[in-house]
């Protein structure tokens, strides 16, 4: 019976620092997640809340000079990349598989337009896939993809706005409880003149709004997945 309860008691103890209870964040997209500034504020507004802690994954470390020496610069942003492309490739899966995540920010789908013109349904079902992928990784993974920012050049915004509009619809059907998706309008108030430093990525006043609309489905993810960790400790404690 003693032996019975110390091997529990250790059994336990191993789960718990297994599973690690720090949260894991991974910023996920193209060069307007990698060399941009507004992670460096939406850390910064994370200190002062219980969100501090909250370990920023992924494979990127870009310094983008945005006046920070402070901040978790990690992140899965690579500048050029079409989410069609990674979702064919399948790279999310080894970027996934190096660093697991337990909430993701994606924003994605500005190069398939600007660089190849793709049409929305190929960019919807490259989203597709790259969710199935997040969720095979982590089936409880929480996800918060953009409506993405307009652009500053070129006649790319008609296009932009209708992927935009088409994301709702598509991410309601891929909606589940386990694995919400919550989306968030980065283009409605972001102005491709005043909000950009070269046509494509955020100045100071854009990288402001875009950490802005991030902050608040941020903070649902990670509520979310907080209390996905304590309800699996809870189920290995009470067996
Ligand atoms: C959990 O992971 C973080 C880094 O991700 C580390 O700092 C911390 O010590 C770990 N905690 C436990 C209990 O293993
Ligand atoms: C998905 O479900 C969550 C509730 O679990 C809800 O808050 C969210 O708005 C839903 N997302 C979409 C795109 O309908
Ligand atoms: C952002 O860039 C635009 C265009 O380059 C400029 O007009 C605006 O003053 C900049 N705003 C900030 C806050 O940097």
């Amino acid at each position: 019976m003693v032996s019975f309860k110390l091997l529990s008691l250790a059994t336990f103890a191993a789960a718990v620092s297994a599973q690690n209870a720090t949260l894991r964040y991974m910023p996920f997209g193209d060069s307007i997640t990698e060399i941009i500034c507004w992670r460096a504020l939406l850390w910064e507004r994370l200190q002062t809340t219980e969100w501090a802690s909250v370990n920023w994954v992924g494979s990127g470390k870009t310094e983008n000079n945005c006046g920070d020496n402070k901040y978790d610069r990690d992140n899965e942003g690579h500048s050029g990349f079409l989410a069609i492309n990674i979702a064919n490739q399948n790279q999310l899966d080894g970027w996934l598989k190096t660093n697991p995540a337990d909430v993701i920010t994606m924003h994605l789908g500005t190069n398939d337009i600007v660089q190849q013109n793709k049409a929305v349904t190929d960019i919807i079902a490259a989203f597709t896939k790259l969710v199935n992928t997040m969720r095979t990784h982590n089936p409880k993974m929480k996800i918060v993809v953009a409506q993405i920012i307009p652009m500053g050049m070129g006649s790319y915004n008609t296009k932009i706005q209708d992927l935009n509009k088409a994301i709702p619809t598509w991410a309601a059907g891929m909606n589940s409880t386990d694995s919400p998706i919550w989306i968030v309008d980065q283009y409605t108030g972001f102005s491709g003149s005043s909000d950009l430093r070269d046509g494509v990525h955020p100045n100071a006043s854009g990288d402001k709004k875009m950490a802005d609309k991030w902050y608040p489905a941020l903070i649902t993810a990670l509520t979310a997945a907080k209390a996905e960790k304590l309800k699996t400790r809870e189920v290995e404690f009470v067996a």
